[in-house]
């Protein structure tokens, strides 16, 4: 298998610890994920969905207390507090690792350990690192498999020497006597901790998405914020997406939106306007490093989709549909009387009889949803119709823009583009949402997202907002991206969406386009350049100027208002946070202050 020092001492430290029955090491075969997934359907975890409808295809359902990411368990374990800052929990390292002993000895009793050793980003690429996860859930090696490249090419890359990151997971429900196992194992105590120094994760208690598939948010996002600031990077919870426009000049795009706001979406999206097309890089996460150029360019370092099944359709997002029809997992979504899937929004019609997320016969008249709404497909990637050509190229694609965006009824404007990167770097830092059910927590709440990383920062937000300003200042001579903010959640007095949203995105695309040519089609606004009046291309669509118009409003008041509110916000940082980003909010003050 491997004669790597480093992975063979420790696989044998956390056997001794973990205490399994039977230790695994995954080599990434179809004939060893059958036979996973068979042990799943024989335990109750997995069924196995209708061979015509869906193909190898699956269906879990979870435990009812695990059905998406613990923020408030979430833990960035730095050796001193200040560096994990003030948005994320914090405890001394060695006080943290003697708890997580204590909860992972004998935590895998009666279970196999998977050895799950993983790329992110394509096998063998110089942007690319390895981790291996450990890991007492069949599940998550399934899961992995879709997820990430993995198996025994990773450890041929790997090497007698190379280096990974070490991530070990478990539910938490050791098979002592007299314990019987249950289809979805977890625990009610969960940790899910980051050691940044080490660049280490230790995961306990739950087996769903981001907790639990620790390539994923633990390491391409919380580990690896850690390494691109010591290294001159970015990685960023953003999707990769490349546009043609009619004349055949094609560009990436990368944006960042929080969680369950849209990227998938955005990623795959149907032009609705003819003569655009739209190909998929990256759905969730973008590695971006400057080549020799000088530009950025961005990697996908995952493998396959972890969506959000509600609201998706053919009518949404037509390319997930089908980037599902086969080798799928599906988890928490409603099972239909002939053995495939079904979720709210997916058709028009509701089928009169299914079986819901919580295992229950389910009709439209049931009060509560058929599907959770955290329910997610686990999909390959490499089934998505759109897939970019370029979406495993080593050397990345070469990024001209850069959007943020949140969920925003109110206040936050259809699309707007920064003055400059300093103004960029101020958007993605005062990034606000409102929050989803990709998060345990309260829905609808706004809070501020920065970057749409608030959960998934490994170090201080204001350290990480000040690395934005330095690759700015180091890269001032390239052709840095521009950077704009997005909405497209503003709801109308009657509480409905102004905007169409989905295929109709492109539209504010086609404008982002135009800008990147720098077309004359904007006004400048303290909310950054809007476009003029009419220069959103809006044929065919029932919205009046008079609608569009209200999806830009600007109220001086309420701006001056936000820019206090951001000094505020601003100062929790304690001094971490850059000058540059004052600056701007004054300067955007004094804008609001000019008479119009
Ligand atoms: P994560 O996987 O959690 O990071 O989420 P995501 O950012 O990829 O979000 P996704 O694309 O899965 O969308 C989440 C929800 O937002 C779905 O229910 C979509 O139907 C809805 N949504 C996406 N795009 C739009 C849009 O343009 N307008 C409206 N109104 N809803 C949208
Ligand atoms: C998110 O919450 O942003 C996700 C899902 O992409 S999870 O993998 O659970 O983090
Ligand atoms: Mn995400």
């Amino acid at each position: 298998m491997t004669k790597n020092q480093k992975l063979l001492a420790w696989v044998d430290d956390m056997v001794r610890l973990c205490k399994p029955d039977k230790v695994h090491w995954c080599d990434g075969s179809e004939e060893e994920f059958n036979e996973l997934a068979n042990e799943l359907v024989e335990k109750g975890t997995f069924r196995k969905l209708n061979e015509s409808k869906r193909p190898n295809s699956y269906y879990a359902i979870s435990d009812p207390s695990d059905v998406a990411r613990v923020e408030d368990r979430t833990f960035i374990c730095s050796a001193r507090k200040e560096d994990a800052g003030p948005t994320n929990n914090w405890m001394d390292p060695n006080e943290m690792k003697s708890i997580l002993t204590g909860l992972f000895d004998g935590c895998m009793k009666g279970r196999t350990m998977y050895v799950v050793p993983f790329s992110m980003g394509p096998l063998g690429s110089s942007i690319s690192y390895i981790g291996v996860e450990l890991s007492d859930s069949a599940y998550v090696a399934c899961n992995m498999k879709i997820m990430t490249r993995m198996g025994k090419d990773v450890l041929k890359v790997l090497g007698d020497d190379g280096d990974f990151v070490p991530c070990l997971h478990s539910v938490g429900m050791p098979l002592n006597e007299g314990v019987t196992d249950v289809a979805w194992p977890c625990n009610k105590t969960k940790y899910i901790v980051h050691f940044p120094e080490e660049r280490s994760i230790w995961s306990y208690g739950s087996g769903y998405g981001g907790n639990a598939l620790l390539g994923k948010k633990c390491f391409a996002l919380r580990i690896a914020s850690v390494m691109a600031r010591d290294e001159g990077w970015l990685a960023e919870h953003m999707l990769i997406v490349g546009v043609t426009n009619p004349e055949g000049k094609k560009r990436y795009i990368a944006a960042a939106f929080p969680s369950a706001c849209g990227k998938t979406n955005l990623a795959m999206l149907t032009p609705t306007l003819p003569g655009w097309k739209v190909e998929t890089v990256g759905d969730d996460i973008a590695w971006m490093k400057f080549g020799a150029d000088g530009r950025l360019y961005a990697v996908n370092p995952e493998y396959g989709f972890f969506g959000v099944a509600p609201g998706t359709s053919m009518k949404t997002n037509a390319n997930a549909m089908l980037s599902m029809t086969k080798n799928t997992i599906y988890t928490n979504v409603a099972l239909t009387e002939d053995g495939d899937v079904w979720w709210e929004g997916m058709t028009d019609t509701k089928p009169e009889n299914l079986t819901d997320w919580k295992g229950r016969a389910w009709t439209p008249q049931s009060p509560e949803p058929a599907a959770h709404p955290n329910s997610r497909f686990t999909a390959p990637a490499g089934q998505c119709p759109v897939i970019d050509p370029r979406w495993e190229d080593p050397t990345g694609v070469p990024i001209d823009a850069i959007m943020f965006g949140g969920r925003r009824s109110s206040v936050v404007p259809l699309v707007a583009e920064a003055f400059d990167w300093n103004h960029g770097t101020f958007m993605g830092a005062t990034v606000s949402s409102e929050m989803t059910a990709a998060a345990a927590g309260t829905v609808g709440v706004v809070r501020r997202d920065p970057f749409a990383m608030l959960p998934f920062c490994g170090y201080n937000m204001g350290d990480y907002f000040n690395h934005w300003i330095q690759v700015g200042k180091d890269h001032a001579d390239a052709k840095l991206p521009k950077i704009f903010y997005v909405n497209w959640f503003r709801k109308d007095k009657n509480g409905k969406f102004i905007w169409p949203g989905f295929g109709d995105n492109i539209r504010v695309i086609k404008w982002i386009f135009e800008r990147l040519e720098d077309a004359d089609n904007y006004t400048e606004s303290p909310k950054g350049k809007l476009p003029k009046p009419g220069a959103i291309d809006i044929s065919g669509l029932d919205l009046t100027e008079e609608r569009m118009a209200e999806l830009f409003e600007v109220h001086a008041e309420e701006g001056i208002a936000e820019m206090q509110s951001i000094r505020d916000y601003f100062a929790t940082f304690e001094g971490h946070v850059p000058a540059e980003l004052y600056q701007t909010a004054e300067k955007i003050e004094e804008l609001y202050k000019q008479p119009v």
